[in-house]
This record gives C-alpha cells, sequence and structure tokens, in this order.
C-alpha cells in the first residue's frame, strides 16, 4: 500500500485545477443505466471509485470506455445483477439500485459495506423504494426487489440526521420510469443532487425543484442518451483552501464554485483566512493570524461533514479553543487520535471534539482510515515540522485526482512511496 512521505514546513503559492465532482459523478454514472442509448460524461476525475463504478457498470452488462476525463456509456443490455465483491466494497454504488428497478423492473445488489465512518444504513433508500410499489427481500447480504408496477407517490426521505444524499439520488432515477408523479419531502439539497436531476432531465426526464426539500417527478415512458458536464467538485475546493490556510500561503482554486461552498468560506473568514472571488475562481490567501471556531456538521447549505476534518487540521493551529461537532455520522473522529501523534491537543466529548490549538506540530508516521481523514493528514503534514509518513494513501485515491502531484506544484515537498 502507498504511503506520503512529506516535508512539513513549506508555503503553499500557485493556482489548482479543481476536478469533477466524485460524489456528482457517481450517481450520474448510474443514470446512465437508465437508457440503452450512449451518454457521454466530460471533467470526470480519475479516481478509484470512478474506476470502480465503471466496473460494477461493465458487471452489468454496459459498454464502458474511460480515458481518464471523459467517460461513455451504452447501457443496451443489462441485467439487473451487480457483483456481489464490487458493490460491496463501495458504498456510492447502492445509487445502481434505483435505475435498475426503473429500467428492469428488477435488481439484485449487495448490501452496501459500513465503514470506519459509520454503520451507513440503507433503510431510507428502501422505505422510499417500497413507497413507489416495489418488493423488497433482503437474504445473505443481497437486496433483491421487483416492482412490475412501479409507481409515483408521496415519499418521505427525513432521517435521523437529516435527508439522505444518495437516498434521494436512489428514488429521484426510481422516480424518473414510474407511472404517474413523485413527491419526494425532505430531499437532500446537496449541488451533487442537482446535477444529477439535470442530468436526468436532459434525459428527457421531467424533475422540478431539485436542491430545494421538495422534489417534483412526473414519469416519462423512456430516456435518451445525453452529453453532460460533470460539476466541480466542492470538497476537493474546500480542501486545497484549507491547505492554503494551513500553510500559510495563497493559493488560486481555478473552476471552483464559491456558490457551492457558502458555509465553508463563511468559517474559514470567521478564522481569519483571506478570501478573494473573481470571475471562475477563489484565492485563498493564510490568515495573519488564525482564529479559533466552532463548527457544526449540517446537511447542505449547511458547514458539510466531508469538510470536518480538514477544519480540524486547521484548527490545531488556531491559539485558543475550537469546538467541532459532528451531526450526521456517528464515527467521523479518527483522524483526531492521528493528528495528536502530530502533537494535536484534542478532546473527543461525546459528538464534539475540542480542539486546543495554537502548539506547534511536529511530523509522525500516521496511519489514514477515511478519505477525508486523510487529507486532512496530509493538511497537518505539510504544516507540521520535520518529516510525516501518512500510511495508506488508497483511501486518498478513491477521492482526490492525484492530490500529491497538485500539492507538489503549489510548493509543497511531498512524494507517493510506493506500496511497502
Ligand atoms: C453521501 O453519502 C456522500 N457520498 C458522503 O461523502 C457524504 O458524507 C454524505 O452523502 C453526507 O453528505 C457520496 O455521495 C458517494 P447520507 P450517503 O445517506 O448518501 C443516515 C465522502 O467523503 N442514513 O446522506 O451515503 C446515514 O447513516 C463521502 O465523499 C440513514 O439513517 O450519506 C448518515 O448518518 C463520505 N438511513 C446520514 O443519514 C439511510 O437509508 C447521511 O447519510 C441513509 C442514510
Amino acid at each position: 500500500m502507498d504511503s506520503f512521505l512529506i516535508e512539513g514546513g513549506t508555503t503553499l503559492r500557485g493556482e489548482v485545477q479543481i476536478s469533477g465532482s466524485k460524489n456528482a459523478v457517481l450517481p450520474i454514472m448510474a443514470a446512465t443505466l437508465l437508457t440503452a442509448e450512449t451518454c457521454v460524461i466530460r471533467h470526470v476525475p480519475d479516481l478509484s471509485d470512478v474506476r470502480f463504478m465503471c466496473q460494477i457498470l461493465t458487471s452489468l452488462g454496459a459498454e464502458v470506455e474511460f480515458d481518464g476525463s471523459t467517460l461513455k456509456v451504452r447501457a443496451a443490455n443489462i441485467t439487473g445483477t451487480g457483483d456481489y465483491d464490487l458493490i460491496r466494497k463501495m458504498r456510492g454504488s447502492i445509487c445502481i439500485l434505483g435505475p435498475l428497478l426503473a429500467r428492469l423492473r428488477k435488481a439484485t445488489v449487495s448490501l452496501p459495506g459500513g465503514c470506519v465512518i459509520g454503520t451507513r444504513p440503507i433503510d431510507l433508500h428502501l422505505k422510499g423504494l417500497r413507497t413507489l410499489g416495489t418488493q423488497i427481500r433482503i437474504e445473505a447480504g443481497y437486496v433483491h426487489a421487483e416492482a412490475p408496477d412501479l409507481s409515483g407517490s408521496l415519499v418521505f426521505l427525513g432521517g435521523r440526521a437529516g435527508p439522505t444524499v444518495l437516498g434521494t439520488a436512489n428514488i429521484l432515477m426510481a422516480a424518473t420510469l414510474a407511472e404517474g408523479v413523485t413527491v419526494i419531502e425532505s430531499a437532500a439539497c446537496e449541488p451533487e443532487v442537482v446535477d444529477l436531476a439535470d442530468f436526468l432531465n436532459a434525459m428527457g426526464a421531467r424533475i422540478q425543484g431539485a436542491g430545494s426539500p421538495t422534489i417534483t417527478v412526473t414519469g416519462v415512458r423512456e430516456l435518451r442518451g445525453v452529453e453532460h458536464e460533470v460539476i466541480p467538485d466542492r470538497i476537493e475546493a474546500g480542501t486545497f483552501a484549507v491547505a492554503a490556510a494551513a500553510s500559510g500561503g495563497e493559493v488560486t482554486l481555478r473552476g471552483a464554485r464559491p456558490d457551492h461552498l457558502g458555509a465553508v468560506l463563511d468559517k474559514l473568514q470567521e478564522a481569519g483566512v483571506r478570501i478573494t472571488r473573481r470571475a471562475g475562481a477563489l484565492t485563498i490567501g493564510a490568515a495573519s493570524n488564525l482564529k479559533p471556531v466552532d463548527i457544526t456538521t449540517m446537511p447542505y447549505s449547511g458547514f458539510p461533514t466531508d469538510m470536518q476534518a480538514q477544519l480540524m487540521a486547521l484548527m490545531c493551529q488556531a491559539p485558543g479553543t475550537s469546538i467541532i461537532t459532528e451531526r450526521i455520522f456517528e464515527s467521523r473522529f479518527m483522524h483526531a487520535a492521528e493528528l495528536m501523534r502530530l502533537g494535536a491537543d484534542i478532546g473527543i466529548e461525546g459528538p464534539s471534539a475540542i480542539v486546543k490549538g495554537g502548539a506547534p506540530l511536529s511530523g509522525a508516521e500516521v496511519m489514514a482510515s477515511d478519505l477525508r481523514a486523510s487529507a486532512a493528514l496530509v493538511i497537518a503534514g505539510m504544516a507540521a515540522s520535520g518529516t510525516t509518513q501518512v500510511h495508506r494513501v488508497y483511501h486518498l485515491d478513491r477521492g482526490y485526482e492525484r492530490m500529491e502531484v497538485k500539492l507538489e506544484a503549489l510548493g509543497a515537498r511531498i512524494q507517493r512511496v510506493p506500496g511497502e
């Protein structure tokens, strides 16, 4: 497994191109199953999760071509049974369930695995599909679903932690070819849901209200192939913004969408970070004196849980106390223990992490645990004095396109050490 070797204490300067959004492209790739015609998707990030999803679509019978940026899918002759091992390994693949049911009226997919950040249930996905007339049977780790009479209905998708992003995607896609009208209440409002709805409407679907908590879908008979460009990845942009602030430098995020980053930019400004918005770009300058801030993760447009670990790494440098409360996932503080190996002072009190920032960090060997926790360790390693080695960076490769290459171009001293 590869690791990153980082010499800390460098200042990041320059411009970085933001890649296409992982969390937008995965459901959009699933949506190509809704038509027998060819879909062309551009600005696709070259990530292991994307290549995984390509394998899943191929295992279902679709013809898939990916050149590292543009993806072509033709799901002319597909089956409703996905490869157990592939689907179990990547949670995002659960969003093939809705389109398979819409297209074939039946599907068998494995229950997605949980991961270090939580159990990741799919009860809301299944509740929504049942409301649309789907018979669901769980057996031997598989979801067996049949929906001969898939029909529109009122679907409430609010759960204990608020809406579900991929649950909204699944119901949205199933509803596009269902009989009649579906209204989704307590739908997720993330920009990735809006991008999916734009893709589906371009295919001929009739969706209104995406981006709001109430989405209305009028079922149609069939959908056609389209061309689409994926929105930029707001979490990658936020991650590089925090890295720039933590390094004391100044970085321009080319292609970032400030309108997708409201809560993140608000918190960075509160911490004293300098933010300049110019056409098509966002420039992040380090604070003259970084201030502690309190964060609570919320559904969009609140502060995103996928930026929580990165902000914690930054707050380790802000003199004073920051309280970071995680309200979306039940155990998303795996990075805290590893940050403490770099000298951070963090106490966990239930859903909150109490960060006493300001002490200088010093390099150490640390272990990545999940995608965003790994990003936090890279940010902290670059800010620490001395050498930091981040092990198991395959976690990073799932969601960041050539992260070490982009950081090195900004002046970081970082290299990938091939697997031990
Ligand atoms: C999506 O996951 C993202 N992944 C996650 O990004 C992101 O953290 C998450 O949304 C929340 O914003 C992709 O889009 C591929 P949820 P998703 O369903 O849809 C509970 C990253 O780092 N819940 O919105 O799986 C769930 O346990 C990843 O890029 C139920 O209770 O998340 C969680 O507490 C990590 N029942 C909360 O809802 C359900 O049926 C939000 O989960 C579904 C979810």
